[in-house]
């Protein structure tokens, strides 16, 4: 049979494969540890940590999705990034996304520093002269996440790619955002592909997990090796939760995506928006690469509010269909505000470096019928209309400010008395 699509192997994963009562479903095999067949005499499985039945199937779906030689699924998205680091040591250098997730920022920047893990440059890729600023650091490994998190710029894997053979570099690429659904960087060039499936993978927000997808088998041998030895494999419950949501994956991401785009012609037409970042928009700087190395521009977005940053609260206390929380991916519409959330312990200046304005707010747009989405936008807009038109927010807003604002200050002071907590999110 020729090479299945994805959404069949997304479909199946794991379907029809009970040896011992011919089970459609998978069993969740809850086991820390297996019997010998006898003395001296092993079976396949011995202990959980080393190898799971159910841990398996899902890493052989993600492997076989993203094109790669091997799957390893992690507790969480960032032991996936631990583990791919375990490929470098103190002599070598990581070059980084200036714009990366905050969390793995924080793991280099601490790692690199703190513990002397490896040598660290942060490049930005949006700069003309990318190319020179990699090269010129040398680096063992590059760590590429496109589209970028909340402004959702692009980078180009296949250059980064031939720039990093030509470097010798193993080339990792955080593929969250979009799934292996829009985009397989290992058929892009890259060598190795993480995950967070907390997000799209799982899409159903009720699990944290991580996966790593090694292009080569002796690379993810290596890694395996490393994930039983620092103990980073994920659990055999998690894992039969995200295969379950994997089946879904496809059809799901069609929705998201359908509704990001209904989503994004509203905002356009809306007087109380600025600009809106999307890489399917035509004038978005990256939209050319994306069009060429995804499958589709997926369902994350950012807009700015074009109303004072006082009429924010006023914006999200109205919306019903969006909720306000710091993840994405999942089936339900979620919203975030990244300079006091996902972002927040950026200050000010370096928000502003970073292209994050005091209203840029971020959407992840779920599977609800667009239309209310659109209805539930419109709504919240016309609140902020009114409240504009009353040329003050309620006094409860503002006392919800006043009371956000001092939460702020006191966080903000947090992290400068303690570096460890400097970019918590
Ligand atoms: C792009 C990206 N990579 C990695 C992670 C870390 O994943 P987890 O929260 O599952 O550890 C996240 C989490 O938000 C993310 O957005």
């Amino acid at each position: 049979m020729s090479k299945q699509h994805s959404a069949t192997v997304a479909a199946r994963a794991g379907i029809a494969q009970d040896s011992a009562y011919g089970a459609v479903t998978p069993p969740l095999y809850l086991t820390s540890t297996y019997e010998l067949k006898a003395f001296k005499q092993p079976g396949k499985y011995d202990y959980s940590r080393s190898n799971n039945p159910t841990r398996d199937l899902l890493g052989d779906a993600l492997a076989e999705l993203e094109g790669g030689a091997k799957g390893l699924i992690t507790g969480t998205g960032m032991s996936a990034c631990l583990l791919a680091l375990q490929l470098i040591g103190p002599e070598d250098t990581l070059v980084i996304p200036h714009d990366c997730y905050g969390g793995s920022y924080r793991l280099f920047l601490n790692l690199a520093t703190r513990k002397k893990a490896f040598k660290l440059v942060v490049v930005n890729f949006q700069q003309a002269d990318w190319v020179e600023q990699i090269k010129a650091a040398q680096p063992k490994m590059i760590w590429v996440e496109t589209p970028s998190n909340p402004l959702l710029q692009i980078t180009d894997v296949k250059a980064t790619a031939e720039l990093a053979k030509t470097l010798n570099a193993i080339l990792v690429v955080d593929n969250t955002f979009l799934s292996p659904a829009l985009q397989n960087p290992l058929a892009l060039g890259a060598d190795i592909v993480v995950h967070s499936t907390t997000k799209f993978i799982n899409g159903h927000s009720d699990i944290v997990g991580g996966a790593l997808i090694a292009k080569d088998a002796a690379v993810g041998d290596e890694l395996k090796w490393w994930a039983n030895c620092l103990g980073v494999t994920g659990g055999a419950f998690d894992a039969y939760q995200t295969l379950r949501g994997l089946r879904t994956l496809l059809p799901r991401i069609k929705q998201h995506q359908h509704n990001a785009e209904l989503v994004v012609d509203f905002l356009q037409k809306q007087p109380l928006v600025g600009r809106v970042y999307y890489p399917g928009l035509k004038e978005h700087p990256g939209h050319a690469i994306a069009k060429a190395q995804q499958h589709g521009f997926g369902s994350m977005l950012s807009f700015d509010l074009a109303a004072e940053e006082a009429y924010l609260a006023v914006f999200f206390a109205a919306l019903q269909c969006f909720t306000l929380a710091q993840s994405l991916g999942g089936i339900e519409s979620l919203i975030c505000h990244p300079g006091s959330m996902t972002h927040a312990s950026l200050d000010a200046a370096t928000q502003k470096a970073a292209g994050i304005g005091p209203t840029l707010i971020r959407l992840s747009v779920g599977i609800e019928d667009a239309q209310d989405l659109i209805a539930d936008l419109a709504q919240a807009f016309a609140a902020v209309d009114a409240a504009i038109k009353q040329n003050h927010p309620t006094e409860k807003v503002q006392s919800e400010q006043a009371a956000d604002s001092a939460l702020a200050k006191n966080e903000q002071q947090q992290f400068r008395l303690n570096p460890a907590l400097s970019v918590l999110w």
